[in-house]
């Protein structure tokens, strides 16, 4: 069996193969409320074979959702919703995750077929952003956030534990902390964002503790032997990488002690003046550092699509799980396709049954799926 279908076993988690799906917002949801829409499209993906599906960046709060479309754990109402994807996506054998954050001085943006700007000032379904400092982002994204008082920090870590708690009733078994993409905790931890003078600014013990913080708080009320994890931005791509990285490390040891089970390394978005060097599984010499410097499971995405990338990057343990994004949205049965191009002896069990029996069957056997 090749290594990407190989299961992965993360405290009292097992995941069947290695292919994840990364959160992804639909920016389909009324006030935070999820809908058919979410329930189809999540269900759709646990079926099409993945060991780990994770629901898109939910608002702990309004204001920190990144549109108004995005998902909400911030009223015990939206549990509800919440609890039918999670065991849709149980039932078709994947497992159920969640990613929880604040967007920042980056919500308050229009759907992106809408613009995917900020919504003017003057326009009532915008809302004020907060920030670690009063410093807006650029380009689209120009609102100028309030900087946050001590009083706003803490409300906010309290609205992540809140949020986490929901998620944990709602069936989740997977959580993942967004402190990534130029959102809340990533501006904390960026001197892009966080000019502050304070204990929550300046140098990196400073620019962590926000991140530590909310970490620890989530900690104690999410159970030891469900998977606790962060998406992170290691890497800008502005020209002070090896900084970033190396304090992006600092950060991920301390988080791993403090029981941190596994990071999703990612990008930090924190700078319009970033240069991304897009291309094929350009990320995954980054990933592969954070897990060789910190001893701990790291799960990537960003363009690791080709079949044998996949492959290589789990054999090679550069890193423990691929997340597939708009592979998997474009065929939510692409773990079928990958098994197919990797040669797996049984591809078909990558499908649900009813349809792994007419595939497995009569797949270049010569005869018509009537039969
Ligand atoms: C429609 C869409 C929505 C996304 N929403 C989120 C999100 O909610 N949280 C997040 O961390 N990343 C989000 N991302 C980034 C993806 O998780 C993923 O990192 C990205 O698509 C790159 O992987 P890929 O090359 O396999 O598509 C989103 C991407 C897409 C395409």
């Amino acid at each position: 069996m090749s290594a990407a279908f190989q299961p992965f076993t993360l405290k009292g988690v097992t995941l069947r193969n290695r292919i994840a799906v990364p959160p992804m917002c639909q920016y389909s949801a009324r006030d935070g409320f999820t809908n058919e829409w979410h329930w189809a499209h999540y269900a759709g993906l646990a079926r099409g074979g993945a060991g780990l599906v994770i629901v898109e960046a939910t608002g702990v709060s309004p204001e920190g959702r990144i549109t108004p479309g995005c998902t909400g754990l911030w009223k015990d109402e939206q549990t509800e919703g919440m609890a039918r994807i999670a065991a849709s996506i149980k039932a078709a054998g994947a497992v159920p995750g969640i990613q929880i954050g604040h967007a920042g001085r980056k919500a308050s943006a229009n759907l992106p077929w809408e613009g995917d700007d900020h919504i003017a000032d003057h326009d009532p379904r915008g809302w004020e952003t907060i920030s670690p400092s009063a410093i807006a982002f650029g380009g689209g994204l120009s609102k100028l956030p309030r900087e946050m008082t001590i009083a706003d920090i803490e409300r906010v870590k309290a609205d992540f534990v809140s949020a986490a708690k929901r998620a944990l009733e709602a069936g989740f078994e997977w959580l993942e902390l967004h402190f990534a993409h130029g959102y809340l905790a990533q501006s904390f931890f960026s001197v892009h964002a966080n000019t502050r003078t304070d204990a929550y600014g300046g140098d990196s013990a400073g620019r962590n503790r926000f991140l530590i913080e909310t970490f620890e708080a989530v900690r104690k009320v999410w159970p030891e032997n469900l998977p606790l994890t962060a998406r992170f931005g290691v890497i800008e791509f502005d020209g002070r990488d090896e900084e970033t990285l190396g304090e992006a490390i600092a950060l991920t040891k301390i988080l791993r002690d403090g029981g941190l089970d596994l990071m999703n390394v990612s990008m930090g978005f924190s700078t319009v003046e970033a240069k991304v060097p897009w291309g094929p599984s350009f990320l995954v010499p980054t990933v592969a550092r954070v897990r060789r410097e910190t001893g701990m499971p790291v799960a990537s995405a960003w363009c690791i699509d080709a079949p044998t990338d996949i492959e290589t990057a789990v054999a090679s343990e550069q890193m423990d799980i691929v997340m597939i994004g708009r592979a998997m949205l474009a065929d939510p049965h692409y773990p079928y396709q990958i098994a197919l191009a990797l040669n797996e002896e049984r591809p078909a069990w990558t499908l649900p049954a009813p349809y792994a029996h007419w595939l497995s069957r009569y797949r270049g056997a010569g005869k018509g799926a009537a039969q």
